[in-house]
């Protein structure tokens, strides 16, 4: 006698009477590279049919995005000047704080997220700043809090903190509450490693650092305990959402945070995991489409709720293709 597990895989309508993972556009987030200036769209060499825009040319993008059915968007913002303290970042009138108005003016349904760091601002692209070479820590929390709180005041609904300095989210949920904000969630980058698969969003932003590298403050990928602190610390201090990143690599990480948590999980299916999907199905060595869809419900099933995604308009296309 032996047991006949593919009793329940002997048809389509079979398999999908017993599946329990489920995919939905509701649980995508897509990410938006805004640049300063005029008439802008640029494909990033490193992420195909992505792009950088200028806000004149985001109306064309945020139609599609809703013709699709997207509903949640992150933020990423390109200054024309860079310079030491990352000054653009907590700019009122910014880049990121005028897209946000523009977007919340045109296409208030829009659900905006807004990426809180520094490094896509200074002109040494680091998330801080520095002393020497050091990037100090307590001094770059007051930044972020003024950054967090711009972002707040121009109509953000989540602000997601993606430094890794300590403290940075009780630093940030105290200058939300005192300005009034006790209601905007924190999306916290608990658990972001020091990861190279981060290269081809460094090209998009121009954000790769001019020395040295991220280790000091981002995760040594060579650990499997120390994430549960970083998570233990975030939601003490008061984060809502709590971020895994990156996603494919990571998802005994996701796994382990969603087991032990009962706030939502998020992944970042970063850019490097992104281009290289891209690479491989351009050459015709992938089925792009299955390959994806494939790692969504992989990230799905290690306990993700959220996934914020570059294939994220891919994917709507499909769906609405039916797939
Ligand atoms: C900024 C930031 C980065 C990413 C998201 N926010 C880059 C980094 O930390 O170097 C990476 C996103 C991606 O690779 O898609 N701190
Ligand atoms: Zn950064």
């Amino acid at each position: 006698m032996f047991n006949r597990t593919r009793r329940l895989r002997s048809s389509q309508t079979m398999r999908n009477l017993v599946k329990n993972i489920d995919f939905s556009l509701d649980n995508l987030i897509y990410p938006l590279f805004i640049e300063e200036g005029e008439n802008i769209k640029v494909e990033i060499p490193s992420m195909k049919e992505q792009y950088r825009i200028s806000i004149d040319r985001l109306e064309e993008e945020l139609l599609e995005l809703k013709d699709l059915g997207i509903k949640s968007i992150l933020l990423f913002g390109i200054p024309k000047v860079k310079d030491l303290v990352g000054s653009e970042g907590y700019n009122d009138k910014g880049i990121v704080q005028e897209a946000i108005r523009f977007i919340k003016s045109k296409f208030p349904d829009f659900l905006v997220v807004t990426d809180v760091c520094l490094c896509e601002y200074t002109s040494h692209g680091h998330c801080g700043i520095l002393r020497g070479e050091e990037l100090l820590n307590d001094e770059t929390l007051k930044l972020l809090q003024k950054v967090a709180l711009s972002h707040a005041k121009a109509g953000a609904d989540i602000v997601a903190p993606s430094d890794m300095m300590d403290g940075r989210i009780k630093a940030i949920r105290e200058t939300l509450d005192e300005n009034g904000f006790i209601n905007l969630p924190i999306m916290a980058y608990s658990v972001k490693y020091a990861s190279a698969y981060y290269g081809p969003f460094r090209d998009a932003a121009d954000s790769a650092p001019a020395f040295g590298d991220r280790k000091t403050y981002q995760m040594d990928f060579r650990n499997s305990k120390d994430y549960l602190i970083e998570v233990e610390n975030d939601i003490l201090e008061g984060a809502d959402i709590i971020m895994v990143k990156p996603g494919m690599p990571y998802l005994d990480v996701v796994k382990g945070v969603a087991d032990a948590i009962s706030n939502p999980v998020a992944i970042y299916n970063v850019s490097g995991e992104y281009s290289m999907v891209k690479a491989a199905s351009e050459n015709g060595w992938i089925d792009e489409e299955k390959i994806v869809m494939e790692n969504m419900y992989a990230m799905r099933r290690a306990g993700a709720d959220i996934i914020i995604t570059y294939h994220a308009k891919d994917i709507a296309k499909w769906i609405k293709r039916g797939v």
